[in-house]
């Protein structure tokens, strides 16, 4: 490709909403631009390298034998009221009312549209397994919508969903479709962890994600020093800190805490720390109401609160129902003397505590002196201790120390179970005659998260450095001057190395030296060929890899061919064996 026949509209100016650098460099490498919050427009270099991305994925799922096959973007609003899921997204759910007055969905994902189709298609153990995916843009309504491509609106997401009989055939999906994804990531470059993580509301029974560690990544990665085990925060389980030594204290004492509802306002008022603090959330499962009970200087986790309750929606209480089970004004709910059938979830973490400070249950109070177990309950019909609390700096797993790393999550892999093949009657009939419901996964991968990711794990101050398997293209040709005899043999080299099947953006711009420098750095292409006036009067080009420091003087007779070893080389680097 000739540079004045493509478009990469490169700039100096960072805009000020892009806060990290793949952002910035997708902008100023002329890949994208924004079109609104949330959303962007793709120029052509940009789509190259989501075009190689899309081919490396769809290349591993059908390897893996899946089997392409899309459904509609837009979809009846039926579907997701079946399975509850227009309620569950909430605000993040995209959707219209047609012509017809009928509600439609933007697809934020596809199960129920992948389940209405096996429940049609898929009569007999016999078409089983059967796995099917697409590569196609995904609406989510995002709250905050950031960081340019790692979480818009807007987004590529190549989504897989097996149909199994029975558990085995499931694991075996499972597997195949996680092997794919380690060749997927390899292939593209990209340095991934594999945690496990909770596979929320979807009443699955596994999944795992895979997390590209970075510092500006949204997600926080959890692994035990000896690298044995690693999760996402929601998942990561903490052993139960040691139980307190006894004290002795009088019984409950109310104080009068005016308007001091924070736990660092109630601290600061009563000259106490967050560790001696006992904060209590109230918390609905349908109709059953809950008081979580966790240490001050700890938070909730309502990934393991949804997993103790079966996978089964929770939420906050809202401020009437908080009224009623605690008598008191929001702010100042406790575990001690709760009125109405309340179950009490207390965190190991406050079960180990000796005494501390609650809220009493009354507008305005705290109480001082409360012992577990002594003022409530730690065991009982509607008491359970647990685990229901994020990990945090100097917790321990069997005795391993925790550690925490940022990261990106590019993909993830589900364990469904038959949560949406029974509320969207995707029945079999199995080799024993009975009639069941099909076994699903589902299988997602960020594309424009590969993308920026690549750029987040390899970039200098001066531009990206892709990985050559993703790269727009693969070799760039910049002439220093624009002497004839210069244009004419990068012309030659030009239409060597493109006849040999190498990808090459040839910057035939009639610019200075210098601009051209900044762009070739800027859009990071993994070769490099230089060709000026006075090493050609030598006989010689100048070749270097966008990586590297070092130029190497190759004649010119043998550049073609060193230029394709090297391109070779770069990719033999990435195949999904290495
Ligand atoms: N807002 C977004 N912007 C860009 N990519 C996204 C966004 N949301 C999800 N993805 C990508 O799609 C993949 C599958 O999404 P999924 O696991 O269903 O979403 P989530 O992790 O938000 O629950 C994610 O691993 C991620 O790579
Ligand atoms: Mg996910």
């Amino acid at each position: 490709m000739r540079y004045s026949k493509t478009f990469i509209p490169t700039v100096k100016e960072v805009p000020a909403d892009a806060e990290i650098t793949s952002h910035q460099l997708m902008i100023r490498a002329g890949l994208m631009r924004k079109v609104a919050s949330g959303t962007y427009a793709y120029l052509p270099a940009g789509w190259r390298v989501l075009r190689k991305i899309m081919e490396i994925v769809r290349e591993e799922m059908d390897r893996a034998g899946a089997l392409e096959a899309p459904v509609p973007m837009v979809q009846p609003m039926e579907l997701w009221q079946q399975t509850g899921r227009d309620i569950d997204y909430g605000e993040t759910l995209g959707r219209f009312k047609d012509r017809h007055g009928r509600w439609n969905v933007l697809t934020p994902t596809a199960e129920e549209t992948y389940t209405y189709l096996a429940s049609r298609e898929l009569q007999s153990y016999k078409q089983l397994p059967v796995n099917l995916y697409q590569i196609n843009l995904k609406y989510r309504d995002e709250f905050r919508p950031r960081f340019g491509v790692l979480r818009s609106r807007e987004f590529i997401m190549k989504d897989a969903y097996s149909f199994d009989a029975d558990e085995a055939m499931l694991d075996e999906s499972y597997h195949k479709m996680y092997d794919a994804y380690c060749r997927v990531f390899r292939r593209c470059g990209l340095e991934y962890v594999i945690v496990e993580a909770e596979s929320g509301e979807m009443g699955g029974s596994g999944s795992h994600q895979f997390t590209v560690p970075c510092a500006n990544g949204e997600d926080v990665i959890v692994y035990t020093e000896d690298n044995a085990h690693a999760w996402n925060l929601e998942k990561a389980p903490v052993d139960p800190p040691p139980k307190a030594p006894a004290v002795e204290v009088g019984p409950p004492e109310a104080v009068h805490t005016p308007g001091v509802g924070t736990i660092e306002a109630v601290c600061e008022f009563l000259k106490t720390t967050p560790p001696q603090m006992i904060k209590t959330l109230i918390y609905t499962c349908e109709d059953q109401v809950l008081a979580v009970i966790v240490r001050g200087d700890h938070e909730v986790n309502g990934e393991k609160l949804t997993q103790l309750l079966g996978g089964r929606h929770v939420e906050l209480a809202d401020a009437a129902t908080i009224e009623k089970v605690t008598g008191a004004a929001v702010g100042f709910a406790g575990p001690v003397a709760l009125t109405g059938p309340v179950t009490l979830l207390v965190d190991h973490a406050v079960a180990a505590m000796a005494v501390g400070v609650a809220g009493a249950n009354k507008t305005d109070y705290h109480l001082r002196n409360v012992v577990p177990g002594r003022d409530f309950p730690l065991e009982g019909d509607h008491v359970w201790v647990v685990d229901v609390r994020m990990a945090a700096e100097g917790d321990t797993y069997r005795g391993q120390s925790l550690r925490f790393r940022r990261g990106i999550e590019v993909g993830q892999v589900f364990k469904l179970g038959t949560k949406y093949s029974t509320k969207l009657g995707a029945m079999f009939l199995d080799e024993d005659g009975r009639q069941k419901p099909c076994l699903m996964g589902c299988y997602g991968i960020g594309i424009n998260r590969i993308m920026a990711s690549a750029i987040e794990l390899s970039h200098d101050e001066d531009g990206i450095i892709w990985p050559i398997s993703i790269a727009p293209w693969e070799v760039m040709i910049t002439p220093a001057g624009s002497e004839a005899e210069v244009v004419a043999t990068a012309e030659r080299v030009y239409e060597d190395l493109s006849a040999r099947g190498v990808e090459v953006l040839w910057d035939d711009r009639d610019l200075r030296g210098g601009v051209k420098f900044k762009d070739a750095d800027l859009l990071g292409l993994p070769v490099r060929v230089t060709i000026g006036k006075k090493s050609l009067a030598e006989g010689h080009v100048e070749i270097k890899l966008r990586r590297e420091a070092d130029r190497r003087a190759v004649p010119l007779a043998s550049a073609a061919d060193e230029v394709a070893r090297l391109v070779n080389d770069l990719k033999a680097e990435l195949t999904a064996e290495a």
